[in-house]
């Protein structure tokens, strides 16, 4: 849309967030709570995209350093959100035409509801126009006051609410069209005269309509969408409306999730067709799982990507992996940052990988450490086997040749290299190069004492 720019409110501390961070910065879904509204507002075209930041204002702007649609303006002290909204005077200056007004502690609000409101907006070419919504229990928020014929007069605080205007089910969502000139002309004359002793936003509708200017209310009937957090509860439920959204748009993609209420899917995660995920999963970050894949329950992934027909065995946890196809892992496997399994590859039970390449069709199927190893194809890597992989000072890489078969309780001692098609015995602590082709065994021999045990009694 064209001639729309937004401002969005995210100065304040959240003092009833009762928390160290600020409450933009607060996730929901995966996501800091702020990028809900920024998106939003950069899907209806809104140029530019003021962000009035204050509390913690350089990591709430530092979000956005590299974007050049948004411009930030620091509220020192913060005085209400009138007093926010003009600190952004300056930088929409010679702008006319819509001001969107946003506030950072809305993550369920959608585009095309904001478009439906900038729409409405402009076709009654309105001074003001404010989004409402019914709730069956508007405790918190600002009341739409309207006269009788329906018209909206102004909007009043709980705090500053008389019994009978608490009892208007009809709230403010705190997020407004106004037209710029009348915006920037008169938000100066709001003044902090209420119970909290705040310059107040919400004083522009009565402005607008004391003037007699075209003053309205889009009630959107999505009482969720408008849902602003204030505490951590209030956060909780916004996250879960969000995962439901996340969950809901996955399977009409065709992935089945087997219990949608226990499975935690962040926004912006990747999940192809005829994948299933089981309860209790968690799938985080910038994580993609291609189509065919099982993810058993009580699975944690995050930041990987997952080529097709894996299968995620239940309890493992999966950190900034990449599996090519048909990799199993688990149950109860580590896979940490840096590990990369190329196709048929199988990890077994309390394995742990950190940093390492494995090539295709190789197996570590039992209670084995692997770290800064680089493990050729069709490799067997017996229950016990331990990279050691760190002196006390430094780490080393050790690198195992194609079919390699190494025995159970194999400690390799890097830097070492066992040689392509090696057999490594049970039991060997590998501290020199092993050659292609060969054995390396370093057992003491076994010695049996016959009657030992009678002699003793
Ligand atoms: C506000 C509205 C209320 C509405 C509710 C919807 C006012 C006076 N009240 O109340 O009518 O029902 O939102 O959720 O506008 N902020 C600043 N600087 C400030 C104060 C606030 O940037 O000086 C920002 C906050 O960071 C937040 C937003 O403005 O993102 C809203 O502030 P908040 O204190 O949450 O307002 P509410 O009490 O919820
Ligand atoms: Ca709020």
């Amino acid at each position: 849309m064209d001639n729309v720019a937004a401002i969005l409110l995210a100065a304040g501390k959240g003092t009833r967030m009762k928390s160290g961070l600020v409450k933009v910065l607060h996730p929901a879904a995966g996501r800091p709570m702020i990028d809900y509204p920024v998106t939003a507002a950069r899907t209806v075209g809104a140029k530019p995209v003021v962000l009035v930041v204050g509390h913690q204002a350089e990591a709430v702007q530092g979000r956005f350093r590299a974007a050049e649609d948004i411009r930030c303006v620091l509220q020192k002290e913060q005085l209400g959100t009138g007093h926010a909204v003009a600190c952004a005077r300056d930088a929409l200056a010679g702008f006319s035409g819509t001001v969107l007004i946003l506030c950072g502690d809305t993550p369920l609000l959608r585009a095309e509801t904001l478009k439906r409101l900038i729409d409405f907006h402009r076709a009654q070419t309105a001074a003001v126009t404010v989004l409402t919504a019914m709730m069956d229990d508007p405790c918190g928020y600002g009341r739409v006051v309207r006269d009788n014929s329906g018209k909206v007069l102004r909007i009043v605080e709980q705090k500053d609410a008389d019994p009978k205007e608490r009892a208007i089910r009809e709230v403010n969502s705190g997020i407004y069209c106004m037209d710029a000139a009348f915006l920037f002309d008169n938000i100066d004359s709001v003044g902090s005269d209420n119970a909290q002793q705040e310059f107040y936003l919400t004083e522009l509708v009565a402005v607008a309509a004391g003037k007699g200017l075209a003053c309205l209310a889009q009630c959107s009937g999505d009482a969720e969408e408008i849902m602003g957090v204030n505490d951590l509860s209030q956060l909780a439920e916004a996250s879960r409306c969000l995962r439901r959204r996340i969950n809901r748009e996955l399977m009409l993609s065709g992935v089945t999730i087997v219990d949608p209420d226990q499975t935690y899917i962040d926004q912006g995660v990747a999940i192809g067709a005829d994948s299933t995920v089981h309860p209790n999963c968690r799938i985080s970050g910038t994580t993609i799982i291609g189509s065919g894949c099982v993810i058993d329950g009580n699975v944690s992934i995050s930041d990987c990507r997952i080529a097709d027909n894996c299968h995620i065995k239940a309890g493992s946890v999966l950190e900034g992996s990449e599996l090519l196809e048909a990799v199993a892992v688990g149950p109860m496997a580590h896979l940490r940052p840096g590990t990369v399994l190329h196709a048929h590859v199988k990890i077994g039970n309390f394995v742990e990988t950190k940093k390492i390449v494995m090539g295709e069709g190789s197996k570590a199927s039992h209670l084995t450490y692997l770290g800064d190893a680089e493990i050729g194809r069709d490799v067997n890597i017996g229950c016990g086997t331990i990279t050691c992989n760190y002196d006390g000072e430094n780490k080393h890489r050790t690198v195992i040749g194609d079919r390699v078969f190494i025995g159970s309780d194999v400690q390799l001692v890097a830097p070492v290299t066992v040689g392509r098609n090696s057999l490594v015995a049970a039991g060997t602590t590998v501290t020199i190069d092993v050659p292609p082709d060969s054995l390396a065994i370093s057992r003491v021999p076994q010695v049996n004492k016959d009657g030992w045990r009678l002699k003793k009694k």
